[in-house]
């Protein structure tokens, strides 16, 4: 998959559980490596099978095989193949359509719909799902609110602000007609080195369940079938953080046990939660890539978690599968993989499928059965109901971008940061301060603020629509007498009563994340090196996807904030550092002295962390 890292991404129920009791019992009965059926949202899936048998029954082979197909956006060959190949579903790319030819909200809007007006002009008129990598936001689509990264959700212990901010995502996401988030990861990343840390909410797999679950249930909302459900995705199934060395789509070298104990609850909780969707991993368990793991998709999350929903394949994800096209095909529909997602090879899959089914390599009962739950799906989200519209919402285009939304996701902000150093009662910073100066490349940037997953797929520095970088946020939040200088490399100081140094990552997704070295870079130590020559107060908040290699940012500071990724809404920051808010977040993952620590372990009493699991300081105290 390394030639996919250097590609340019194609443009590129009210049956809510008690969910934390319930997953506690399961859990009880998964660590024991038990079978649990996850009693769950699912019937919610089961109860349409009726309808959608009959439906099947009228169904051609070709219709058929074109449900399991989902294709990218712009890898479509000819608009018209929606219809001609009856396609299951469509998506889009991050960064798909924002690189030019799609830049505000109503024509992200006409091209959804003009997208579901060809599929319901087929024979059937069976809908598409529309995906999208909603994964802190409708990220894809400018103006949008953009909230925490799962690392930072994770510091809030909060599942009600979790469940929230995927409301607003999913009001975001449909705003624009795309009803499929690929979200909540539910990993649980074991190694820092990995590129996808910041997608994880926590070490401890109850945590994860818990926060996991909430996401699903606000993004499916109360009802599937009220035209405000966005159907969730829960990925990527299984082990995808427990890779040895962290390496991305590596391999994950544990025993079932720890491999059900670990990676498992997330699962657990969101099938129980009522979640339709699941991505299998790129990653593989002992060897075997999971798109091609009976054992996992088939045995164990369908029949023994009792997962009534479907699978969605990751990125042309077959094609890391040994043979040729057709055979990785094979290998993978026959493990349980129900719907595929694409690029430019759609039309070669389709005939693949089919030939694969009349010479019998893959049973008519697997396609079928794939079909099924792909149908029930649909039906439950009432796609197929009288009255199913694909024109947007303009209740919900009101709020794309709301004050409101953004609110909600400053909440989350605030929720998400942790204090680990507060000397001599450096914060909360008096708002009557004679003078403050901000710097660090992250002391004016909301891009850096937002991380991965934001605008494009690698997300980018700079500005990012409808944000406040900490900058802004720290002029709105100081009296009308104070003075706010602002220099990028930490000079300029001199004569300011307090500084602040934004320092950390700048943005990556995914294996071009992946580091052998979690050192702040030169360019950070030097900017606090800058400041603290000033002789004033530093207050060093760190923005980065996972715990970082500290060093003399540490000792240099007075005070030090963890503020992960938090999207937006800068003015979170400002709340807390100017006393508006205490700091209530506390570590999910533990703190690293040194690179030779990891993998540093949440429950290994042996290990010495800078900073341990649940740590987090408030004021006044
Ligand atoms: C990626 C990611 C997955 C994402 C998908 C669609 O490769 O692994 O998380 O949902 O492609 O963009």
């Amino acid at each position: 998959m390394i030639a996919r890292k250097k590609l340019l991404r194609p443009s590129q129920s009210s049956n809510r559980l008690n969910a934390p009791v319930a997953v506690l019992a399961v859990l009880a009965i998964l660590s024991l490596g038990g079978h649990a059926q996850a009693k769950s949202g699912q019937d919610q899936f089961v109860r349409q099978t009726a309808r959608a048998k009959a439906i099947l029954a009228q169904m051609t082979l070709d219709e058929k095989v074109g449900q399991l197909i989902q294709v990218e956006r712009a890898a479509l060959k000819d608009p018209s193949d929606v219809e001609k190949y009856y396609l299951g579903s469509v998506f889009n790319g991050a960064g798909s359509g924002v690189a030019g030819d799609i830049k505000t909200l109503p024509p992200w809007s006409d091209v959804t719909q003009a997208i579901q007006t060809r599929a319901l002009s087929t024979r059937l008129h069976i809908p598409l799902l529309y995906g999208t990598d909603s994964i802190h936001g409708n990220n894809n689509v400018p103006g949008a609110t953009i909230f925490p990264h799962n690392i930072g959700l994770g510091a809030t212990h909060d599942p009600a602000i979790v469940r929230k901010l995927e409301r607003v995502s999913a009001e975001e996401t449909l705003a624009v007609g795309f009803n499929w988030a690929f979200a909540p990861c539910v990993t649980v990343p074991q190694d820092y080195h990995w590129g996808r840390t910041y997608e994880g909410y926590a070490q401890d797999p109850a945590l994860v369940a818990k926060l996991g679950g909430a996401a699903v249930e606000g993004l499916q909302g109360k009802n599937l079938a009220n035209g405000e459900a966005v159907m969730a995705c829960v990925k990527h199934f299984a082990a995808d953080g427990g890779t040895e060395g962290g390496h991305d789509q590596g391999d994950a070298k544990i025993d079932e046990a720890t491999m059900r104990r670990v990676h498992l609850p997330g699962y657990v909780s969101a099938i129980q939660a009522g979640a339709g969707t699941i991505m299998p991993s790129f990653s593989s368990w002992n060897g075997l890539k999971v798109s091609a793991n009976k054992h996992l998709m088939t045995d164990i999350l369908k029949k023994d978690l009792g997962f009534e929903g479907f699978l969605i394949s990751d990125w042309n994800a077959i094609d890391q599968l040994g043979g040729d096209y057709k055979s990785q095909a094979e290998l993978s529909l026959n493990a349980g993989m129900d719907m595929f997602m694409i690029t430019d090879k759609y039309r070669l899959f389709f005939d693949n499928v089919k030939a694969l089914v009349t010479e019998g390599k893959v049973p008519q009962s697997r396609i079928d059965d794939a079909v099924l739950r792909i149908l029930r799906v649909k039906l439950a989200m009432g796609l197929m109901d009288k009255g199913y519209s694909v024109a947007p919402n303009p209740k919900l285009q009101a709020k794309f971008g709301s004050a409101e939304h953004r609110q909600i996701a400053r909440q989350a902000v605030r929720e998400s940061l942790v204090l680990l150093k507060n000397e001599k009662k450096t914060l909360p910073i008096a708002k009557t301060i004679a003078r403050i100066h901000i710097c660090g490349r992250g002391g004016d940037d909301i891009g850096m603020q937002c991380g991965g997953w934001t605008l494009s797929w690698q997300g980018q520095m700079g500005p990012v629509p409808g944000g406040t970088s900490i900058l802004d946020a720290v002029k709105k939040a100081v009296s009308p007498g104070t003075k706010v200088t602002y220099s990028k490399d930490g000079t300029g100081a001199e004569g300011a009563t307090l500084g602040i140094v934004v320092v950390g990552e700048i943005p990556y997704s995914e294996g071009p994340g992946d580091r052998t070295d979690l050192a702040l870079p030169q360019e950070d130590k030097d900017a606090i090196a800058n400041l603290k020559k000033a002789n004033i107060p530093v207050v060093v908040v760190l923005l980065s996807g996972r715990p970082m290699i500290l060093g003399d940012a540490l000792t240099q500071s007075d005070a030090f904030v963890a503020a992960w990724l938090p999207g937006t809404e800068g003015a979170g920051i400002t709340d807390v550092l100017f006393g508006d808010y205490k700091p209530t977040g506390k570590l999910t993952f533990p703190w690293q002295r040194t690179m030779e620590q990891l993998p540093l372990h949440y429950d290994d009493k042996k290990a010495d962390p800078l900073f341990a699991y649940g740590y987090g300081l408030t004021y006044g105290k």
